[in-house]
């Protein structure tokens, strides 16, 4: 995606002063290469894109089309994916809580489940005996990856609820048991060998090889080298994470004629570095020695916090020079800072453009004194139109006055 002052100058022109871009074509790039690292190492690889870090459904349909499945976490996404052309047999629904009807109805097109708790396991063991159709069913796995967390999603396998589930998928008609699957929040690398080796000796223990192991998400993705150093550990690129996860399973079923798909499910590792946001300094003041610029945009837009992101200003005219001037955002939060202690040249009407707001920033924007801005895909010959500025009745229609 191509920046520069002139094409800043006349979207904001055409679409007010603040909007996020997204870039759909590092989107699709990101996808194959992360794909590729893995499929280099382990063939018999797939993405399940995590919907809820960026459900666009333009991001949905490129995953569609460049063949991977849509991992969804709650009725609201499965109808997304569906929406979005997607075959149920391609969409995963993990996910705490499951409404039991959607995921009747879900189950019964073919969609897979991956159980997270015992009352789930009844409820489809239930409807299996009942229906006549094969349900694909997979259980959430929960073990140490010695990264000090007690996760709180799926079975511990060391458990009785696990056995019991295991028992329910493996023995109940109907039942397809597809695959295992696991998530861990945490990114470090380390923790993807450790969930490798989690996984791999369980179908050792359990004696069965599905169709599928599915080891989640959890990725960092591309970012910028000022944001790299801001982060206490270091930040692997999608071949380290590919050596340290796919070669483990690669090694385990070299001599095995099984060779089950391994599938991820990264969202911010494809989709973090694909949306810029774009706010307008609408205000300069000195409060007791402190230069402060107002901008339209909120740490609320950007999702980050505590760091200072990537941030490139576009000058509008001539500027004046500042030193350590915080950019504060339109909410009447103290603590809304977009970037803070900037020294250089700045005026009312520039731009700043911040990078890395792909992930966990427009679908976690909450309607907060102000509606979202538009959001737009300029990869293309002509300026696309992703998602209008929200409006007032947005906002409101759903309450009565
Ligand atoms: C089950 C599951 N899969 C995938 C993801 C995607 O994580 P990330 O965006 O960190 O890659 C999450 C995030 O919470 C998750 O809960």
């Amino acid at each position: 995606m191509l920046i520069n002052d002139e094409i800043i100058f006349n979207l904001k022109a055409e679409y007010g002063d603040a909007f996020y871009l997204l870039d759909s074509e590092q989107f699709r790039k990101n996808f194959i290469e992360l794909k590729d690292t893995f499929s280099a190492i382990y063939p018999n690889f797939n993405i399940a894109y995590s919907y809820k870090t960026n459900y666009t459904p333009k991001f949905c349909k490129i995953v569609n089309e460049l063949g991977g499945y849509a991992e969804v976490v709650s009725e609201m996404e499965v109808e997304l994916a569906l929406k979005c052309g997607v075959d149920p047999r391609r969409i995963i629904w993990n996910g705490p809580i499951k409404e039991p009807e959607k995921m009747k109805e879900f189950l019964l097109y073919g969609g897979t489940v991956n159980i997270d708790s015992i009352s789930e396991a009844e409820f489809i063991k239930n409807l299996a005996i009942k229906t006549n159709k094969t349900l694909n069913i997979g259980i959430r796995c929960n073990y140490d990856v010695n990264d000090g967390v007690v996760s709180r999603f799926g079975f511990d396998v060391e458990g009785n609820d696990f056995k019991k589930v295991l028992s329910i998928v493996t023995t109940t008609p109907n039942i397809h048991f597809i695959n295992f699957q696991c998530h861990f929040a945490k990114r470090q690398v380390e923790y993807w060998t450790a969930r490798v080796k989690g996984m791999v000796e369980l179908l050792d223990r359990v004696g069965i090889i599905p169709e599928r192991v599915d080891i989640g998400g959890g990725l960092f993705g591309k970012m910028a080298d000022s944001l790299k150093a801001q982060f206490t550990s270091v930040i692997p690129s999608y071949k380290e994470y590919a050596e340290a996860a796919a070669s483990v399973f690669a090694d385990y079923f070299k001599d095995k004629n099984a060779k089950p798909e391994l599938l991820i499910e990264p969202g911010s590792a494809v989709v973090g570095d694909c949306m810029k946001f774009v706010g307008t300094v609408k205000t300069i003041k000195n409060v007791r020695g402190k230069y402060m610029a107002s901008v339209l945009g909120s740490q609320k837009n950007i999702s980050m916090t505590g760091i200072n992101p990537p941030m490139e200003v576009i000058h509008m005219s001539e500027g004046t020079y500042y030193e350590k001037l915080d950019f504060v955002g339109f909410t009447c939060i103290e603590g809304d800072v977009l970037y803070k202690n900037y020294t250089g040249k700045i005026a009312v009407d520039d731009a700043i453009v911040i990078s890395n707001c792909g992930s966990y920033s427009l679908v976690m924007k909450p309607p907060f004194i102000l509606p979202n801005f538009p959001v737009l895909d300029i990869c293309g010959k002509k300026v696309e139109v992703i998602k209008r500025a929200e409006t007032f009745d947005d906002i409101f229609h759903t309450f009565n006055f």
